[in-house]
């Protein structure tokens, strides 16, 4: 009590002063009135009396300073519509006056010597800008503070709050300060989030909403969208990702589907009983051959023995061997899919032009490199040497096309088929007249013939030279071994490849000794082939 008496009669002892020149702004104020000569003894006297007001422990020379803090609190106390300005002066409301506001902020003097009996401080709605207004907090006494709806922005000065033990209510809503840790700092724990609403101090409960909803539903969604895309890619059109997703060698119906324009009857090329054979283009531009097994019901042994068959088939890698792209194990369809060419079947070609002995042989050489290749590397892969079913390139180069993996056929068994494949290049079948007896019939009337008379064995267009006969007479003879069942089981196929290439190296020599190449880095390439 003893403090706020002080007080109001300081107060009352300036207001007789002002109220007699009142008409004058507070700026005109400041300029204009002086300090009264016993100023000094009237504050010393006061502070005697209230030693914890303010400008009790200031310097002499703070002296004008504090006459100056007087003349903005008479000011401040009639603006703010006190009842009994200057004597108990409980609030200071500058709410919504955005004119005169940031005047009274600017005095700083004014709030390092704020009066004691000011309980309320409300500075909502001015637009102020910039940063908190920390001169306010010399206040240290008032139960209020009001600076909602202001332009504020920054940090809020959390520890510059902590004297303010008496504030019970505090506004900061509507600013744009920085957000902090306002609500786990204990001295805020005694404000509700209504003190800080849209303050930028709190985590914005819309945004958090936003969050909430985006982390909760739209990624979990987006994350199953991509997963599934991913694994749609992954399962139907491994073609469509990166390489290194894809699984080579490995195609999807979709996939199949895709490179023959939706299996369409213009790339339909071939077809047998359960078997579709497309022309295709795949992803990369490159032409396949898709042959496509339309099978609902099979069974689950079957269909792994085909992938393990077709893991196989795939590395095979020779000129002679039809390259094996990939497969497809659907379950509705199986395909393999092989490169494309521009290929007949050797059958067709001896029918239809009845080539000359020195194309013959090379499709003979050709046929025995991949025969060796696969004998050497891949003994367990059988394979269908029947004209039918060997391709010849527009280069006239032959390509093994059928096969069979783990293949039980017995050596011998090989070795015979072999044989059969040698005359059946070499003696025109046509003109054995032989073609009711079959296939023994036809080796039967070939041995009736050798040695003595292979002219009438082959045909004439087939331009035989004398050179070239024995020649011939030697890959027959070659051929009648290799079909004779009762002697053969004690040859080995490696050793026939390896006769028929030493033979066909030796006539090379003998041909060309002008021109002779190197043997030794030729290996088993017979590109040149010579008559
Ligand atoms: C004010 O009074 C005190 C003693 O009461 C004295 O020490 C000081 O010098 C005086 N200051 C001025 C500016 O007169
Ligand atoms: C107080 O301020 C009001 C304007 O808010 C003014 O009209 C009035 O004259 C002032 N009164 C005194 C006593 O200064
Ligand atoms: C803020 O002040 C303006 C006038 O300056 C007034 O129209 C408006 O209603 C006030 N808003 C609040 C929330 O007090
Ligand atoms: C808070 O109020 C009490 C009692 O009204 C007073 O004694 C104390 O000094 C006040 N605290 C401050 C920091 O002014
Ligand atoms: C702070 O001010 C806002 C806007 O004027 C108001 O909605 C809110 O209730 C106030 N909070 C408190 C604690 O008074």
């Amino acid at each position: 009590m003893a403090s706020i008496s002080a007080t109001i009669l300081c107060m009352i002892f300036f207001f007789s002063i002002i109220t007699s020149t009142f008409s004058a702004s507070v700026v005109e104020d400041l300029a204009n009135l002086q300090p009264p000569p016993d100023f000094n003894s009237t504050i010393t006297t006061n502070c005697l009396r209230n030693p914890s007001l303010r400008y009790c422990n200031s310097s002499p020379a703070a002296l004008n300073e504090i006459f100056k803090s007087t003349i903005v609190a008479s000011h401040l106390c009639n603006e703010s519509k006190n009842p009994n300005c200057v004597e108990s002066f409980p609030k200071i409301d500058l709410g919504s006056r955005p004119k005169i506001t940031p005047l009274y902020l600017s005095f700083t003097f004014f709030w390092k010597f704020c009066p004691l009996t000011i309980l309320s401080i409300d500075l909502s709605n001015n637009s102020i800008k910039g940063s908190f207004p920390v001169d306010v907090l010399h206040c240290t006494q008032i139960q209020a503070l009001d600076l909602s709806h202001n332009g504020l922005s920054g940090d809020v000065p959390i520890h510059s709050f902590s004297p303010l033990t008496n504030l019970t209510r505090l506004n900061l809503s509507y600013n744009h300060f920085s957000e902090s840790k306002i609500s786990e700092t204990e001295f805020f724990k005694r404000f509700d989030a209504s003190s800080f609403l849209h303050s930028g101090l709190l985590p914005d409960r819309n945004k958090f909403t936003i969050r909430a909803v985006f982390l909760l539903v739209c990624f979990p969604i987006s994350v199953i969208v991509m997963v599934g895309c991913f694994g749609w890619l992954c399962f139907r059109r491994p073609d469509l990702l990166p390489r290194a997703f894809g699984r080579q060698n490995k195609f999807t119906p979709p996939m199949l589907k895709a490179a023959t324009g939706g299996f369409s009857r213009k790339n339909l090329v071939g077809k047998s009983e359960g078997v579709d054979i497309y022309r295709g283009v795949l992803r990369d531009g490159s032409e396949a051959r898709i042959e496509i097994y339309w099978d609902d019901d099979i069974s689950r042994e079957s269909r792994q023995r085909f992938v393990e068959e077709c893991k196989v088939l795939a590395q095979l890698r020779h000129k002679n061997i039809v390259r094996v792209l990939g497969w497809c194990n659907g379950r509705r369809l199986r395909a393999i899919v092989t490169e494309w060419m521009e290929a007949k079947n050797v059958e067709i070609w001896l029918l239809g032009s009845s080539p000359p002995w020195k194309h013959r042989l090379k499709i003979l050489m050709g046929v025995v490199e991949g025969v060796c290749y696969l004998q050497e590397e891949w003994p367990q892969v059988g394979y269908d040497l029947r004209t039918a079913s060997l391709m010849l390139s527009d280069d006239l180069e032959p390509l093994i096309s059928r096969f069979k993996v783990a293949d039980q056929s017995s050596s011998t068994r090989k070795i015979y088929k072999f044989g059969v494949f040698l005359l059946e290049l070499i003696v025109n079948r046509m003109s054995s007249d032989e073609l009711e007896s079959g296939e023994q019939g036809f080796i039967d009337h070939i041995r009736v013939h050798y040695p003595g008379n292979i002219r009438k064995l082959i045909d004439e267009k087939m331009k035989v030279t004398e050179n070239s006969i024995d020649r011939v007479r030697q890959i027959i003879g070659i051929g009648l071994m290799c079909t004779d069942q009762s002697s053969n089981h004690q040859l080995h196929l490696g050793q026939i490849c390896d006769m028929i290439i030493r033979a066909y190296e030796s006539w090379d020599v003998l041909e060309s000794p002008t021109h002779k190449r190197s043997h030794g880095d030729r290996g088993k390439g017979h590109k040149d082939i010579q008559s």
